[in-house]
């Protein structure tokens, strides 16, 4: 429908951790799962030593390609499960909104994996939808998730901001930044924001086009709105040590 910024917290969130994330020309970067690419082309306007993306998705890994230059920015076919990258090859990891949607042993594997792939002292940043407050009882979780899988067509899991914490410093993680900000992928203020005036008209005029969209666009925010106050967008840095 033209919608590109797919995160849960927004350009807002991401941009909070890159900042956390401080990436400098030294460093050898990883991105997980880069979509249609709106982080890889702020990371890369930091002009980082190396940028490796791994992507599952044929069409996105080829739009992620088309913002490369050079012999040092690459952007792979695969699962950020088995990167097939070496040990301790990266000083800087991150993936955004691909967390969420893994069960939890996909999750762990995934976190393992970026803990593998950093030098000590490398950063790991996250962009994921948590539930809060942290002790939302385990049916309400459920519910949500099923709500939110049925709705969008892909597996939903978000975890408690806690279960966050544990998941990273569970893998040998210290976490050093965290931020949240509220969930309002469909509102417009967040869409004019996140999309700009131009992308934003764009997609209300696909998504009015189109009857069967509409109802899918509007029952999505719906489902938001419904579960505001037990759903956040939250960010976090954590470091190998
Ligand atoms: C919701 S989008 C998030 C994209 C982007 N990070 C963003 O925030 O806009 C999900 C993307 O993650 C990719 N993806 C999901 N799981 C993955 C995995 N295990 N390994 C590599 N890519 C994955 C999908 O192919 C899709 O392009």
């Amino acid at each position: 429908m033209g919608k590109r910024v797919l995160r849960p917290g927004g350009r807002e969130l991401t941009r909070r951790m890159l900042e956390q994330l401080d990436i400098q020309p030294r460093d050898a970067v990883v991105e997980f799962a880069p979509g249609l690419g709106v982080t890889a082309r702020m990371t890369l306007s930091r002009n980082p030593a190396s940028y490796t993306a791994i992507e599952r998705d044929e069409a996105a890994a080829a739009q992620v390609r088309s913002y490369l230059t050079g012999p040092n920015q690459r952007c792979h076919l695969g699962n950020a499960e088995r990167t097939g990258l070496d040990d301790q090859s990266a000083t800087v990891v991150y993936g955004e909104a691909m967390l969420t949607m893994q069960g939890a042993e996909q999750k762990r594997k995934i976190v393992a994996e970026a803990f593998r792939l950093l030098k000590p002292g490398g950063r790991y940043g996250i962009h994921e939808l948590g539930f809060t407050p942290d002790d939302l009882p385990r049916d309400i979780q459920e519910d949500i998730s099923r709500e939110m899988s049925r709705n969008i067509h892909v597996g939903a899991r978000p975890l408690a901001l806690r279960e966050w914490r544990e998941l990273l410093t569970g893998a040998g993680f210290q976490i050093q930044a965290e931020a949240v900000v509220p969930m309002h992928l469909l509102e417009p203020r967040r869409l004019i924001r996140d999309e700009g005036w131009l992308s934003a008209l764009r997609f209300v005029f696909n998504v009015l086009r189109r009857p069967q969209a509409r109802k899918r666009v509007l029952s999505m925010r719906r489902m938001f709105r419904k579960h505001y106050r037990h759903l956040t967008a939250v960010s976090f840095v954590a470091v190998r040590p």
